[in-house]
């Protein structure tokens, strides 16, 4: 832990844009990976990777790898990538199927897939040895609505507190049955809080956004959730548009069971400290962000239907997928002229808008996570 920025900076109010060591300078991020990111838990994967008993995948972010996996009893589990004879690094592929067991290529130690450990070569002779002693370090891990958290903490803040505000919000969008359709990765050469920030606000969208504007104006809608961890509202899709995609025709059945007026709106959410999730009627698509260094992030994102809807002659995901790559490379590139001028030394926080008090209130929320 760094203590550069207590002694560096006096912003303390949400009313104007972080000053630029925030964006800029490796000792943030550094404590940041420290307070935020080995602390939270954080979005991982959809559940549909760990399909069926036996499936894993690996989770590699911060300095650690964590194997996600369905134990043979169909539970969802999480254990550090970590022998514990002597350490070694036993996954090595990124995803795949454990076929009973799981065991390190060292020296054979081998394990179930809830984690005891079952097999130890010769250890029968070792005074003392007993195998209950030594099950895989359990990670954090939790499924909602679909989607798999994971935290790298041993004590996190738990689930159904952190993100109490959204538990029972969604439900009637079915988010858990719907499946991935298209995955896609980004690398821009921004900080991961100005990709958040970006996303918060549409004062933006008649500038950057031409076809993003012509479905969903800038200042129609809501914001529900104005303050805290979890930030954001709906926006009106104009008609004759039925959603939000290249051609303004829906790309699929509707998600979830909704009403007249749910079927003309697309749902924009922040779950701090790095997700992003886009409820549109007839599909999602969610993001996480995920920092390279202090200037630089990979940002993945995958877009999800209803099963209904896939192979369908009405399915058309296309346009969804190219409505949003559009409009993403079109945020991506402002972030990264954002970037270069908050690096700038003469750069000073600015005043937000009345429009940019979704970005104030996660601004809020993040000095007060970082405990400022
Ligand atoms: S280090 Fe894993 S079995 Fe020896
Ligand atoms: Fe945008």
């Amino acid at each position: 832990m760094t203590s550069f920025m207590r002694t560096t900076t006096t912003f303390v109010s949400g009313a104007r844009t972080l000053p630029g060591e925030y964006y800029c300078a490796p000792e943030v991020l550094a404590e940041e990976t420290e307070t935020l990111f080995r602390e939270r838990w954080l979005w991982v994967a959809r559940a549909e990777r760990v399909a069926k008993p036996g499936d894993y995948f690996l989770y590699e972010k911060f300095g650690e790898s964590i194997i996600v996996l369905r134990d043979k009893s169909g539970t969802l589990r999480a254990f550090y990538n970590v022998c514990r004879h002597r350490g070694t690094r036993m996954c090595e592929a990124a995803s795949g199927h454990f076929s009973g067991s799981i065991q390190c290529p060292y020296h054979a130690w081998t394990y179930s897939t809830d984690g005891r450990l079952i097999g130890a070569p010769h250890m029968q002779d070792a005074e003392g040895f007993d195998k209950s002693d030594y099950p895989l370090h359990a990670a954090p891990v939790q499924e909602w609505e679909g989607f798999i958290f994971v935290s790298l903490s041993d004590d996190p803040v738990p689930f159904a507190d952190a993100f109490a505000p959204v538990l029972d919000r969604l439900a009637r969008f079915n988010l858990d049955r719907l499946v991935t359709v298209e995955r896609r990765e980004y690398d821009v050469k921004a900080n991961w809080k100005l990709i958040l920030q970006n996303y918060n606000e549409c004062l933006h969208c008649p500038t950057i956004h031409p076809e993003l504007s012509r479905v969903l104006p800038y200042q129609s809608g809501a914001n529900d959730l104005h303050e805290g961890e979890q930030l954001g509202g709906y926006m009106e899709i104009t008609q004759p548009n039925q959603s939000a995609t290249s051609d303004g025709l829906a790309c699929g059945v509707p998600i979830g069971t909704l009403d007249a007026d749910e079927q003309r709106r697309a749902f924009y959410y922040t779950f701090f400290p790095n997700m992003m999730l886009s409820v549109h009627p007839d599909y999602v698509n969610y993001y996480s962000v995920w920092p390279v260094d202090a200037q630089r992030s990979i940002v993945v994102t995958e877009w999800l239907q209803h099963p209904d809807s896939v192979g369908t002659e009405t399915w058309s995901p296309k346009g969804a997928i190219e409505f949003w790559d559009t409009v993403n490379r079109q945020d991506w590139h402002i972030c990264e002229l954002s970037q270069l001028g908050v690096a700038s030394r003469v750069y000073r926080p600015g005043p937000f808008s009345p429009l940019e008090s979704i970005p104030a209130a996660w601004d809020r929320a993040y000095l007060a996570a970082m405990g400022r």
